[in-house]
């Protein structure tokens, strides 16, 4: 069965922060994350990753999901594999994908197409490879008239060699047999005195067998981060990537400044991102929908036609024409249905709110259920915390919540309740009645005229 080993072992130094290099993130997921989701696409299971410098943090990342190799020293890419032997003996008749753990732009589509051609060509070695602008750091691609005959690190190279634009990824396909052969033959000959894992092609070549390269048209593939300004154009680049593929499919964006979408998101055609809008997660937004300006939007099922405007909205699910914003926090375990209108300054918390429901401005339903056509007076709060546990309210269809009433939970209004301004509800209230709780008000005339009389006295 083909198989895939991930080198993860590097530190990093130049990142100056204290964790194996491929758990530095793109868009929120660890560089590691997005080589391992590339394998998944591409139907591949079996998966080894070579850990080395603080080998723990990624070791309770990965929480037993793949198998992992310690590679005590740091070796080079070559020994890296080398440590993954016995997981390569044990599925040996098979084809073996090596993938560098800093290299997150790396997808499935390439990996596959990069196999394709590997056994069409029956290649012991098949390198992914990219012409790119700037090929400084990376191995270049030696090729002569029959095809590739080398790659040369740049540390090795001639100042000829480095004109060559044509990089490897650190990605390759090998034959899993072949592979075990040459990780026997390779040396530190070199000017880094490491074994090279790219020392593998001219070992192949020595033994007359084919090499070749699977030459990506989307150079992205063979970014790798050093760096932190690496890491800016990593996630630069993987943030225009995202925004692309939801241009092709009919979504519409005026200005991308400060739009960040993770890749798992879903996005309707005809619906509109404003600037400033995060989506994360597993958010899924239906069509016709504007999202934004300055959303952030996270494991969210938003449906067709809804408008946020700047909304904070985490496992929540939103239905159908709903309009929210601005300045509003649904937290999660909400679910807020169609028709609803949320104002300025209003939190939701882990509650329903039912269909055609205002909540129009300072309010907070928190542990609530919420009937239909509900109208919230400005600053309703429900009290649903004493301090010690939480309880909810249930506000039947059709209640109209005065100004600043309280509901104290545990409580509950029937349907087609008044409650008038300013008062606190302490219990249920049965359906069609007005609660009301409010102190007579006394009118004492003259009096701040008395007052300042009296200070002029003192005087
Ligand atoms: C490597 C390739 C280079 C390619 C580039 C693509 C070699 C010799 N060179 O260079 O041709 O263009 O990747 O990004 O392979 N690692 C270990 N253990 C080690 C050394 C490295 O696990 O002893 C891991 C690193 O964590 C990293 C990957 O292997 O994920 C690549 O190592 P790195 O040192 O970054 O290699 P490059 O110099 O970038
Ligand atoms: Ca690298």
């Amino acid at each position: 069965m083909d198989n895939a080993v991930i080198l993860a072992g590097g530190q990093g130094k130049r990142m100056k922060a204290d964790i194996p290099k491929p758990m530095f993130k793109v868009l929120g997921e660890p560089m590691l994350e997005w080589v391992i989701k590339a394998c998944e696409g591409a139907q591949l299971s079996e998966m080894c990753v070579v850990t080395g410098y603080k080998a723990e943090i990624i070791d309770e990342y990965l929480n037993g999901r793949y198998k992992t190799v310690l590679q005590s020293e740091r070796l080079g890419t070559g020994h890296a594999v080398m440590q993954a032997k016995e997981f390569l003996k044990a599925n040996a008749e098979g084809n073996t994908l090596v993938l560098c753990g800093d290299a997150p732009l790396i997808d499935s589509e390439t990996i596959l197409n990069a196999l394709e051609l590997h056994k069409k060509e029956n290649n012991s070695v098949t390198v992914i490879t990219a012409c790119i602008d700037q090929p400084a750091g990376y191995g270049r691609i030696i090729r002569n008239d029959k095809g590739v005959s080398a790659i040369v690190e740049e540390k090795d190279a001639t100042n000829e060699q480095r004109l060559i634009r044509e990089v490897n990824s650190g990605t390759y396909w090998f034959r899993t047999a072949d592979l075990l052969e040459y990780l026997e033959e390779l040396t530190t000959d070199n000017v880094q005195g490491e074994y090279y894992l790219t020392d593998t092609v001219a070992i192949a070549l020595g033994k007359g067998r084919n090499v070749n390269a699977y030459t990506s048209p989307n150079p992205d593939v063979v970014l790798g981060a050093n760096d932190r300004k690496g890491l800016l154009a990593l996630n630069t680049a993987a943030r225009m990537m995202i925004i692309d593929k939801h241009l092709e499919n009919g979504v519409e964006f005026t200005c991308t400044d400060g739009v960040v979408i993770g890749r798992d998101v879903k996005i309707g055609e005809g619906t509109e991102i404003l600037p400033g809008t995060h989506l994360t997660g597993n958010t899924v937004i239906g069509s016709g929908c504007s999202i934004g300006p300055n959303c952030i939007i996270e494991d969210c099922v938003i449906e067709d036609e809804v408008k946020l405007n700047y909304v904070q909205a985490f496992k929540s699910q939103i239905d159908k024409g709903v309009k929210i914003g601005p300045w509003v926090h649904i937290r999660p375990g909400s679910h807020i249905k169609s028709g609803v209108k949320i104002g300025d300054f209003v939190e939701i918390k882990n509650s329903t709110i039912g269909e055609g429901t205002a909540v129009a401005h300072l309010t907070y339903v928190g542990d609530s259920d919420v009937g239909k056509k509900v109208n919230f007076g400005c600053g309703t709060v429900t009290v649903n915390y004493d301090g010690i546990i939480k309880s909810r309210c249930v506000i039947g269809d059709n209640c109209f919540i005065g100004c600043n009433t309280n509901l104290i939970a545990p409580v509950k209004l029937g349907k087609a309740v008044y409650t008038a301004a300013g008062t606190t509800i302490t219990k249920d209230v049965p359906d069609y009645a007005l609660a009301i709780d409010r102190g007579t008000v006394q009118i004492k005339e003259g009096y701040s005229l008395r007052k300042l009389k009296k200070r002029l006295e003192k005087a």
